[in-house]
């Protein structure tokens, strides 16, 4: 990425709203993907292409990307669990897809009902019509740091299951808490087994705040650095001195995840909050001088908690909103 530059992916109009008990309009939901790019964010996942007995809440899919079309200044990828997804989005005008795999066996059966090799030999498929039509393929990994059902998830497994995406094409990974179970403690080893096998400029940072500790996450991924090669110097001039240079050719992640107003979930991960949310992750990049594009004060104005009739999960959009 570009120096000091954090590209946020705004996921709110597709796993936040999947989430949602009462479907919501696709009038609102068109209205509220236009604000999220009139405040600069240049991705937005706009909503999947899946079954709709599995997740009636995005069965309007077809109607949204059709009404997006000539919005502009930002992409929309749209999440794609089969063949079937993918051309029914390319149809309805999408020019980028997600697929979306597991790193936990049960998380993969309950979400889209097949194991996780089952699911790469899936998206094999879906990445290879996608280079046919040059089409980029994002590659999301759920339970990266814990699944509801196996609990801790090794690191291995999240590292193997990232270089099956990589290797069939993926432009971008995106490696997901679903549960938003994780801390430093987890997430720095879980990043290091990852950066392992795939370039970490590929990769982006997905988290749920279940306990709270998404933006710590989100920080300690920013800064993530990889200590890839000791050099050892001797000068025995005049007295024996010993230079130890570390040199760290790897360094943070520089994308992001996150979803207006803190909405989301999954609706396969019981218990599992919302997302972090992207006006608080704006505050805390613009606090720490790194660039976004995005205008936090048009941002805290994408309405969604007004039509969803209750607060919103951002405390930035709260705070900001009561001055
Ligand atoms: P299945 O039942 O095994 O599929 O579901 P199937 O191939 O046997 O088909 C069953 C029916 O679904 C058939 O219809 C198909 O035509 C239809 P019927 O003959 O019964 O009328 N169907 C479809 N319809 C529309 N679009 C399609 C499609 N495919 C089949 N693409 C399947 C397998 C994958 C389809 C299903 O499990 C599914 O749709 N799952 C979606 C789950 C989902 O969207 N989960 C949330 C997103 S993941 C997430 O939120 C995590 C993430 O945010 C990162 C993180 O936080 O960790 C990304
Ligand atoms: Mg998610």
């Amino acid at each position: 990425g570009i120096p000091g530059y954090v590209k946020i992916v705004e996921v709110g109009p597709r796993d936040g709203l999947q989430n949602e008990k009462h479907i919501v309009p696709t009038a609102v939901k068109v209205e509220l993907i236009k604000l999220l790019v009139s405040s600069g964010l240049p991705v937005v996942d706009a909503t999947s292409f899946v079954s709709p007995k599995w997740l009636p809440q995005l069965a309007d899919a077809k109607d949204v990307m059709e009404a997006i079309q000539n919005v502009e200044g930002a992409r929309f990828p749209v999440l794609t669990p089969n063949l079937k997804g993918f051309e029914a989005a390319v149809a309805a005008g999408a020019k980028e897809v997600a697929i979306f795999a597991s790193a936990s066996e049960s998380f993969s059966r309950s979400n889209i009902n097949c194991s996780i090799e089952d699911s790469l030999t899936r998206y094999r498929d879906v990445a290879s019509a996608a280079r046919n039509l040059s089409i980029p393929v994002r590659g999301y990994i759920s339970c990266v740091v814990e699944c509801p059902v196996e609990g801790s998830v090794p690191p291995a497994k999240v590292a193997y299951v990232a270089k099956a995406l990589s290797d069939m094409g993926c432009s971008e990974i995106s490696l997901g808490d679903t549960l938003g179970v994780g801390t430093p403690g987890t997430v720095i080893p879980m990043l290091e087994a990852v950066t392992d096998v795939v370039p970490v400029d590929m990769l982006a940072v997905h988290f749920h705040d279940t306990y709270g500790q998404a933006m710590l996450n989100i920080l300690v991924s920013l800064q993530f650095s990889r200590i890839l090669q000791v050099f050892i110097s001797i000068n025995t001039s005049e007295y024996l001195i010993i230079y130890i240079w570390f040199i760290a050719l790897s360094m943070g992640i520089s994308t992001v995840d996150s979803s207006v107003s803190g909405l989301g979930g999954c609706p396969y991960a019981k218990g599992a909050s919302g997302n972090v949310a992207t006006e608080d992750v704006v505050y805390m990049l613009n606090g720490i001088e790194m660039k976004t594009n995005v205008e936090l004060g048009k941002l805290i104005l994408a309405f969604i908690s007004k039509h969803l009739g209750r607060p919103s999960g951002s405390k930035a959009a709260t705070s900001m909103s009561k001055v």
